[in-house]
Order: structure tokens, then sequence, then C-alpha cells
């Protein structure tokens, strides 16, 4: 997830001199995670000697969680790919899962404090780098956490940057993340990667599956985001997307559904400025409206 209210300074002396933290939503919250160690561009080391016993026993417990539910339930991309994980008995070393991405797709993960600016999000992606918040959840958030955690990010994202034509389409969104940032449309970007990195559906042969990363590493939305009758879920369509808002403190009253990655690639590749003036001069939508024509599932 990406935050969109703060607009921290990126500090131009560089490495190692600490960056401004960044909290999520507006401000009430004080910021997690060490932002004095990252450097400018956020990245930072994963101290992983630093993760204690209780820590990889909460990863262990969170992963076997949402594992035992995979099926049937997440696409098939997602699972024959979640393995690369490594074990789940102890949080990922990045530097290892980063080979392996490499070999596969050119993707690499980097440790970030936690929530960091859209722009240097944008970049990082653009770079085929994922970054991966370093700290995982207290044991009493073992069922919500606000702010996305380690394995938020390691168990919901990473596994689909093992596909090539998803971690294609990830780059793409970075890069026309950063054209966004210049062109002062981010809140459409947003929009974009909420209902498709984080909270999508694919319809597959076997039924609707889930693969985005909120989705998949929530233990109980994966269920209801592809069963229950409660949430509407549509066909994707990149304006309405943009138009969409969303809530970030509850279940989805709405799901946007792709046919393939291949769709997803294809939606990034025109040009999205005059998309981004017609997005602005048509009303937002609410979560929960359904327009004539949408295509539902
Ligand atoms: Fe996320």
């Amino acid at each position: 997830m990406i935050d969109t209210a703060a607009d921290p300074v990126i500090d131009p002396r560089g490495v190692n001199s600490g960056v401004a933290p960044v909290t999520y939503g507006h401000g009430e919250r004080p910021p997690r995670g060490d932002y004095e160690q990252a450097r400018a561009d956020y990245t930072c080391e994963q101290d992983w000697g630093a993760y204690s016993a209780a820590d990889h026993e909460l990863y262990r417990r969170l992963y076997e969680r949402q594992a035992a539910q995979l099926s049937g339930l997440a696409c098939e991309e997602f699972i024959d790919a979640v393995g690369q994980l490594g074990s789940p008995a102890q949080i990922p070393r990045f530097d290892a899962l980063s080979e392996k991405l490499q070999r596969a797709t050119r993707w690499e993960v980097v440790a970030v404090p936690g929530l960091i600016p859209e722009e240097a999000f944008f970049s990082l992606l653009s770079q085929r780098r994922f970054p991966v918040t370093g700290w995982i959840r207290k044991p009493e958030e073992f069922d919500y956490v606000v702010e996305p955690d380690v394995f938020h990010d390691l168990f919901g994202h990473v596994p689909l940057l093992f596909n090539p034509m998803f971690a294609d389409y990830m780059q793409a969104y970075g890069a026309g993340g950063l054209k966004a940032s210049r062109l002062e449309s981010c809140e459409y970007l947003a929009r974009l990667y909420w209902y498709t990195v984080e909270f999508g559906l694919i319809d597959t042969p076997a039924g609707l599956r889930a693969y985005g990363a909120g989705i998949l590493s929530s233990a109980g939305e994966l269920r209801h985001s592809v069963t229950s009758r409660e949430p509407q879920r549509l066909g994707f369509d990149l304006e309405r997307i943009m138009r969409t808002r969303y809530k970030i403190d509850s279940y989805q009253s709405t799901y946007f559904v792709i046919d393939s990655f291949k769709q997803l690639f294809d939606a990034t590749a025109p040009d999205f400025e005059p998309i981004y003036e017609d997005v602005a001069g048509r009303p937002e939508l609410t979560t929960e409206v359904r327009l004539p024509s949408d295509r539902v599932f």
C-alpha cells in the first residue's frame, strides 16, 4: 500500500542521513519503523538478526493460517509461487529471496522502514525493486494490522512478482506513477493500485480467484471477496476504477475482476494523460454505486 497523505522532503545529502517518516491516513498515528536508518531513496538494510524467536513464530502462524485457505480462493499463479518465499518457519532473508526473483523476472525485494512517499514508491517499482517493510506486527495485531507489515508485503505481494506478466505490470505501474506525480494525478493511480494489486480478483475457468495482496494476506477477506454475496464484483474498467473511492478500514464493497494479467498489463500501455483529463471532468463514484455500463459478475 502507498501513503497518499504525507509529503515528506527527501534529504539530498543521501545515504543514512534519515528521511522523514510517513504515517498512514491523515496524521494521528505515530509512524512505525526506524526512518533514521533509511537512505535517500527510503531503502534500508533488513536487520534480519534483530528479529526475535517470537517474531519468527508470529510469521509462521500468519503464514500457516493463510496458506491453509488458498486452495479454491487464490489464483493458481499465486499458489504455484508462494513456496518461493521459503520456509514458513522464519521471516525470509530478503537477499536470498531477491536472488530467486532476479533469476525469475529480474525483480528484487528491498527493505524499507514502513510506508514511503508515493514518488519514492513509484521510483522503486520502475526499477523493478519491491519495497518490503522490515517490521512485523505485534501478537495482538494477529488478526488485523492497519499499516502493511513484513507479512503483508512478503506473503501478499512477492509471489506474483514471480509471474512475468504481472511483474511487467508492476514496473509499468511504477513508471506511470512517476509521470502521474508530475501531472498531480496520483489519486487516480492509487485507486488503480488499490483495486488491482491490493484487492483484485481474476476470472478463471475454475471460477473467481483472488490475486490482490490485501486480500491474500487477510484472514477474513480472502473468503469474503471470492464467495460472499455482499460485495459487488465488476469487470475491470480502467476509467471506472480511477473514478471510484475505496475503503481502508473495512472489507471492500466492490471488487474489480480482470480476465488475465495480460489485460492488466495492456491497460497500462496507453498514455494516461488524456485519461486523467477525462476522469477529472467526471464525478467521483462511491464504493457502493453501480452503473448501467458495469459488467457484473
Ligand atoms: Fe500492499
